[in-house]
C-alpha cells in the first residue's frame, strides 16, 4: 500500500511507530498502570466492532462502572456477559437507544444520574456509514442518517451530558475525559464518501468546540481515529487491517488521566503511544492535529 498524504495524519509518528494490534503499553489486562478504579464510563455504539472493545478494555481497566448503550438488545446482552468474564465488580447498564433521539438522550442522562450521580468517561463511538458514490446518486435519507448517526448522535451526547462531566471534575479534581471516534476520513476528500467523510470532519471540529467551550472547567475531549478495522460498517470499504482491540486499549491509556495536552485534537490508535508523549512539546507548542486552511 502506498503511503497516504502527509496531511492525513497516517504516518504522523513515522512509519517505525504504527501499531495494528494492542501492545502491553496500552493493554489494561496486562498493565495496572492504566487501571481507572471509581470511574463511570459510557460507551455509545457499544454493542459490536469498536464500541465493544473499548468496553472490554475498560472493564480489564477495573473501572466501577460500564454503560453500554446501542439499539440491539441481543448485543449488549452478549456484552455484558463478557465483561462478567473479566470481572464481576464492574457495574453495567445496558442502554437500548437510538443516539438521534433527543429523548431517548435525555432519558439516558436522567437514568446515569439517578443510578450513579457521576460520568467520568463519555466515548461517541456509534456510527454509520450509507454507500460510497457520487453524490447525485446519493439517497438523500441516506445521507442526512449518516449525518444524524455521525454527528446530531456526539452532539446530543454532550448537550445532554457535558453539565454532569463537568460537575464530576469539579468532585473528583481531575478531568472527565470525552472521546470522539473520528476517522481519517476526516482528513480526506475520498470521491463518493462525502456524508462519511464530512460528519467525521465535523466531529473533529466538535471536539475542538468542546475543549474551547469546557477545557477550562476540567473536560479533556479528544477525537480518535481507531485504526481500518474489519466491523460491519467498514466492510468493503477501508483497507482494514487493525484490530478493535487497538482502540480499545489506546482509548483507555488516552483517559487514564493527564493528556490535556491532547485536548481538542485529533489522534489515532495506531500511533504508539510511547512516541507521542515523545513529540508532546512539538504538538503543543505548533499547535499540531486539528484541521486548518493552508493559505
Ligand atoms: N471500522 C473501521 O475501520 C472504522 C474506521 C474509522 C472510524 N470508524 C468509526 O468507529 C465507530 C465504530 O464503528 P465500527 O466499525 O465498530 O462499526 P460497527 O461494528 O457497525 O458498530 C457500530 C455500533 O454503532 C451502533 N449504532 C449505529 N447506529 C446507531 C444508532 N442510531 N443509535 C445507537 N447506536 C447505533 C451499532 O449498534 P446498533 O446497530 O445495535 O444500534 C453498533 O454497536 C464508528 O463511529 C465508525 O465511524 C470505524
Amino acid at each position: 500500500m502506498a503511503v497516504p498524504p502527509a496531511h492525513t495524519g497516517y504516518a504522523f509518528p513515522g512509519l517505525a511507530n504504527l501499531h495494528r494490534d494492542i501492545y502491553p503499553n496500552i493493554d489494561a489486562s496486562k498493565n495496572q498502570s492504566l487501571s481507572q478504579p471509581g470511574k463511570v464510563v459510557l460507551i455509545t455504539g457499544a454493542g459490536r466492532g469498536i464500541g465493544r472493545s473499548i468496553a472490554l478494555q475498560y472493564a480489564a481497566a477495573s473501572v466501577a462502572c460500564i454503560i453500554l448503550c446501542a439499539r440491539t438488545g441481543s448485543e449488549l446482552d452478549a456484552l455484558e456477559s463478557s465483561i462478567e468474564e473479566i470481572s464481576t465488580a464492574v457495574r453495567v447498564i445496558k442502554m437500548q437507544l437510538d443516539v438521534t433521539s433527543e429523548e431517548a438522550v435525555k432519558s439516558c442522562l436522567e437514568k446515569v444520574k439517578a443510578k450513579e450521580g457521576r460520568l467520568d468517561v463519555l466515548i461517541n463511538n456509534a456510527g454509520v456509514s450509507d454507500d460510497w458514490v457520487p453524490i447525485p446518486q446519493t439517497k438523500p435519507t441516506e445521507w442526512w442518517k449518516t449525518l444524524e448517526v455521525n454527528l446530531k448522535g456526539p452532539y446530543l451526547f454532550l448537550q445532554a451530558f457535558l453539565p454532569l462531566m463537568t460537575e464530576t471534575a469539579k468532585t473528583s479534581g481531575t478531568t472527565a475525559d470525552v472521546v470522539n471516534i473520528t476517522s481519517i476520513g476526516a482528513n480526506v476528500v475520498h470521491p463518493g464518501a462525502s456524508a462519511y467523510q464530512i460528519s467525521k470532519l465535523a466531529v473533529v471540529r466538535l471536539t475542538e468546540f468542546v475543549q474551547a467551550e469546557y477545557g477550562g472547567e476540567g473536560i479533556n475531549a479528544i477525537a480518535v481515529h481507531p485504526g481500518g478495522v474489519l466491523t460491519e460498517l467498514a466492510n468493503g470499504i477501508l483497507a482494514l487491517i487493525d484490530t478493535p482491540e487497538l482502540c480499545g486499549g489506546f482509548v483507555v491509556w488516552l483517559t487514564k488521566g493527564g493528556r490535556t495536552w491532547l485536548g481538542g485534537r485529533y489522534v489515532s490508535a495506531t500511533w504508539d503511544v510511547d512516541k507521542l508523549e515523545q513529540m508532546r512539546y512539538e504538538i503543543v507548542q505548533e499547535d499540531k492535529l486539528k484541521p486548518r486552511m493552508v493559505v
